[in-house]
């Protein structure tokens, strides 16, 4: 089983086998099909797979992916970056700036994920923040639209998806599947899911009043135990804030499940001219 096949044999029994593991999922009516044996099986194939991963954080979307996967990471907050490293040593990672990271090395991929920062966009910092407490207003980030408006017109022969949180005004650019807290902008089909552990990161985990819930009751192990990640030891940045910034590590590896069955044409604007 563990062999490497020529590629167009294996990228054909690979799909073969996750249309199969997907129509028994429907068939049953579940989603608890275990995509990590799946994974298992399609990179015992060989099938490991170029992926960059901008805007890593301390790599949340990133976790589940199986480590025969060649994976670049771009992270800007040097003290986040070695925390990535730490956690996914064989990664690449570059300390810098993803957008423009985007704009040099869009080609040379096979699987580009993209999660530009969301406060600007974020239906909770407008409600409460903006409305409810008087945080000064700041413009929506256009970081978030450029990147997917540059994956969509340049990006044709490699799979992508960005993801940001639900906006408080209404989208510029619909995205292809809403997931939870999350909206995701992709070139290939999202099939729908639930994960557990969604409303949980979500949810209000911070005491009220001026005491940081954070160390004293426990939020911070809580974090850790829904995203599985230990910080103990890490310095130097606001972990709650990066615990809480994290994509359910199922939900990654759920999107990259899709993103490998999901063979057709790609279709783009460019495809007009
Ligand atoms: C929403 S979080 C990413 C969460 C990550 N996808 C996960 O699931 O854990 C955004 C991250 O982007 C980083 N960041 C912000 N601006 C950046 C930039 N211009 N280039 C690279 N990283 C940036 C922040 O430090 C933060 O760690």
């Amino acid at each position: 089983m563990l062999c490497s096949l020529p590629s167009i044999a294996a990228r054909n029994i690979r799909d073969n086998l996750r249309r199969d593991v997907y129509q028994v999922q429907e068939y049953l009516g579940v989603d608890n099909t275990n995509d990590i044996t799946v994974l298992s099986l399609c990179t015992g194939y060989g099938l490991e797979m170029k992926i960059l991963n901008l805007y890593a954080g301390i790599g949340g979307n990133r976790k589940l992916w199986r480590d025969e996967h060649a994976v670049t990471a771009v992270e800007l907050n040097p003290e986040i970056a070695k925390c990535y490293s730490d956690f996914f040593p064989d990664d690449k990672m570059v300390v810098g700036d993803a957008h423009q990271y985007l704009l040099e090395n869009y080609k040379g991929f096979d699987f580009i994920w993209s999660s530009p920062p969301c406060p600007s966009h974020s239906r909770a910092r407008y409600g409460f923040g903006v409305c409810g407490h008087g945080y000064k207003y700041i413009y929506p980030d256009m970081a978030l639209y450029q990147e997917v408006i540059l994956l969509k017109h340049q990006c044709r022969k490699s799979k992508w998806c960005v993801e940001n949180v639900l906006p408080y005004y209404e989208y510029l650019i619909e995205p292809s599947r809403i997931l939870g807290r999350h909206a995701y902008w992709a070139n290939f089909l999202i099939q729908r899911k639930k994960f557990a552990v969604n409303g949980m990161i979500a949810g209000n985990t911070k005491a009220p009043g001026k005491i940081s819930s954070f160390h004293i009751t426990g939020e911070k192990n809580y974090l850790e135990h829904i995203t599985g990640f230990d910080l103990d030891g890490y310095n130097g940045f606001d972990k709650r804030k990066s615990l809480r910034n994290c994509v359910e590590p199922e939900a990654g590896l759920h999107i990259l499940e899709c993103a490998s069955i999901d063979g057709s044409e790609v279709e783009t604007q460019g495809d007009l001219f």
